[in-house]
């Protein structure tokens, strides 16, 4: 499998590292337009390969997309990250630019290129890329929930003094710091409910430290984060290469599904050697539906802020 990362900052080297270290990926293509900035990564990161035990091949190249053909995914983290108080809404105007002319660009080299969309505000770049590359609604996923749940089984495991390797959770819903959703009642610990185990007020907490995860590390680094944005991609990117049919919460182009249409917004759905093989319908409670259509209303908001 061939892979490209576009952006060689902390997020797209992060992807490159873990999905090399992970070893199910032939070779590796970091694209940046900084100056031998990809090619010092991917050279780093290479002389790694026999410290960490991996063959997979990187490469970085400076803007030339000739060395991304024949791609068969392409992860788009290029773009401004946040600095700490902004909202990943805010980093709209200087983002649509980059991420329309990197999913055309990254087309025209790999027509049948499976593209992950980490750029922010995410929800919205994910239904530019569509707009953009007129690819077909499975080859474009958006990768927001996987973070976001692993964010939120993080602080379940905190909350529970319990390991994460006990712990379920899904996060739902738009990648903003208000539009998140965290399945808070079908959280569990070991197949057992984690509402068993936490007061109301406790799980209400660990889902408010969910829904501001990202803001939270933004404002202890200074910027965005990058090991669980990169780990999370690896995953989705594994999920591709294995045809693992895995369930992700991943922003998707919705036609219908729970009661929405015409954007994309994180939903459950079955990753597979086709990217998105299936939407997964689950059955939401009144609270969660509401939730879910108020996060929804908030991205449709966002990308009427497109000048497409
Ligand atoms: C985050 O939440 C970068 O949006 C990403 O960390």
């Amino acid at each position: 499998m061939k892979v490209t990362i576009v952006g060689a900052g902390a997020v797209g080297a992060s992807c490159a590292e873990y999905i090399a270290i992970k070893d199910f990926a032939s070779e590796v293509v970091i694209l940046d337009i900084k100056e031998g900035f990809a090619e010092g990564k991917a050279m780093d990161l290479m002389q790694t390969a026999s410290l960490n035990g991996f063959d997979t091949k990187i490469v970085g190249t400076t803007g030339d997309y000739s060395q991304t053909a024949g791609s068969d995914v392409a992860v788009i983290t290029s773009g401004i990250p946040r600095k700490p108080g902004m909202t990943r809404e805010e980093l709209i105007g200087i983002n649509a630019g980059i991420v329309k002319m990197v999913s055309t660009s990254l087309i025209e080299h790999s027509p049948n290129v499976i593209i992950i969309v980490v750029s922010n505000p995410m929800d919205t770049m994910t239904y530019l890329a569509h707009k953009a590359t007129g690819l077909p609604k499975n080859r474009i996923i958006g990768m927001g929930g996987a973070l976001d749940s692993a964010r939120f089984k993080y602080r379940l495991a905190e909350a529970l003094g319990a390991p994460i390797s006990d712990i379920d959770g899904m996060v739902i819903g738009g990648h903003s710091d208000k539009g998140m959703v965290p399945l808070t009642r079908l959280a569990t610990r070991n197949s057992i409910n984690a509402t068993e185990f936490l007061s109301e007020e406790r799980m209400e907490q660990v889902a408010a430290d969910t829904k501001v995860g990202g803001a939270t590390l933004t404002g202890l680094l200074g910027t965005s984060a990058w090991y669980a944005p990169g780990a999370a991609v690896s995953e989705m990117v594994k999920a591709i290469a294995l045809d693992s049919k895995k369930m992700f919460p991943c922003s998707t182009l919705l036609d219908g599904e729970y009661g929405l249409s015409d954007l994309c917004i994180g939903v459950p759905v079955i990753i597979g050697k086709g990217g998105i093989e299936k939407i997964v319908e689950i059955e939401l409670n009144d609270a969660e539906k509401a939730k879910i259509t108020e996060s929804a209303e908030g991205v449709k908001k966002t990308n009427d802020l497109l000048t497409l």
